[in-house]
């Protein structure tokens, strides 16, 4: 197959849809894989990374589109992206439709096939090409609720992992997910007391058993958050409730609790957040404070790190986006029920329920 890796034009999207590894498994497969010059500097992958894993480098972002079956990226297509999908083309990349009318729209008008990141689900429930996200953005929002501590960046003035003789900041994640375990485990690693929070039962008995020393679970209720308030000098938010938006576990009248320079790190912003005083920032201007309160709520905290971020992304993709050059996005799909689940708009209809449903358009199952 002819695979098309384009350079990502959202704006401040630094990362890119493949590594030079990933683009050297599916070379060594026999396919044939087209790189638009450059796409992957921002993450820190030369051109030349590219052409010696066996790539073909195209100058335009229209070579690219029309040179391949298959495009691997990670952002959704913008404006300017719509028309170059043609029909029966495969596009594997983050869409979020459900957010966005015109996209969807468009990839129905495209005719192109349309495999979302976000939507392929393994029988458990869980959402193997969303983890690596959460992965990053759980150990960074946590270093970033250490880093702002400082006095000089408007914090409390309080080193997170103390020195011999002075205690170490105390750490409050709310949620106990993939986010709340990678923020617990750095807020641990850096010295901490860590109370890591949680709804779920069977949740906070697996916590218990597999957290350092360090960590303690509780039940997540207003009552125990209030009495956690006191004491913690970060608190993170990483719940999710799957299909809604983030319940506000900290409201404004609790925010006096806390101590002048504490920080709330709301990693749940992209569902609304969890603290009723959270609103979207930026990594240029990535915290501001309320009642004292320092808060650092960035939508996009991977985006950060796109070294990282797109390494941790091509482990996850590769092995669908293999099975998606191997056999076709039928056969493919026919034999692995969670990448079935990724195909959102297939050849002009919508094929995800809760994408047709938002939008009040037909859903068509999906036959192959
Ligand atoms: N800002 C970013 O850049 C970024 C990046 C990745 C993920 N996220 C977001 O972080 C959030 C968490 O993601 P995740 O992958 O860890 O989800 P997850 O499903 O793995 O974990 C969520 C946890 O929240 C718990 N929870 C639900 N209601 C709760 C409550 N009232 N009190 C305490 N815990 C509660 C659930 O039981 C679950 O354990 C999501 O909103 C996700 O979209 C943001």
């Amino acid at each position: 197959m002819k695979i098309g890796v384009p350079k990502e034009i959202k704006d401040n999207e630094n990362r890119v849809g493949m590594t030079p590894a990933g683009v050297a498994e599916l070379v060594a497969r026999g396919h044939e894989v087209f790189v638009q010059q450059t796409a992957g500097e921002n993450s820190g992958f030369a051109d030349e990374a590219y052409v010696k894993a066996g790539a073909a480098m195209l100058p335009t972002i229209e070579e690219t589109y029309a040179a391949a079956d298959m495009i691997v990226k990670v952002k959704e297509p913008v404006g300017p992206e719509y028309a170059l999908v043609r029909p029966g083309q495969v596009v594997f990349t983050y869409f979020h439709f459900a957010c966005d009318r015109a996209l969807t729209e468009a990839m129905v008008k495209s005719g192109g096939v349309c495999v979302a990141y976000e939507t392929v689900q393994l029988a458990d429930g869980s959402l193997p090409l969303l983890v690596p996200m959460s992965e990053v953005a759980g150990r960074l929002g946590m270093l970033n609720g250490a880093y702002y501590l400082q006095k000089t960046k408007g914090g409390r003035g309080l080193l997170a992992c103390g020195v011999p003789g002075v205690e170490p900041a105390h750490v409050l994640v709310l949620g106990g997910g993939i986010v709340g375990q990678a923020a617990a485990r750095v807020a641990a690693g850096l010295g901490a007391t860590v109370t890591i929070a949680d709804i779920s039962l069977p949740k906070l008995r697996e916590l218990s058993l597999s957290m350092p020393a360090n960590v303690t679970t509780l039940f997540s209720s207003r009552h125990n958050i209030e009495r956690e308030l006191a004491r913690a000098d970060v608190v993170v938010g990483a719940v999710l409730v799957p299909g809604d938006k983030a319940p506000h576990l900290v409201t404004r009248d609790m925010l006096h609790i806390m101590r002048p320079g504490s920080v709330l790190v709301d990693v749940a912003i992209d569902q609304g957040g969890c603290f009723e005083t959270s609103h979207p920032t930026t990594h240029s201007d990535p915290v501001y404070e309320v009642d004292g309160i320092l808060h650092y709520a960035v939508a996009n905290i991977p985006g950060a790190v796109p070294y990282t971020s797109t390494s941790a992304l091509t482990n996850a993709t590769l092995r669908y986006a293999i099975a998606l050059a191997d056999k076709g996005w039928q056969r493919a799909c026919r034999e692995d029920a969670a990448l079935r689940l990724g195909l959102n708009v297939v050849e002009g209809k919508v094929t995800y329920r809760a994408v047709a449903d938002v939008f009040s358009m037909p859903w068509q199952p999906v036959e192959i």
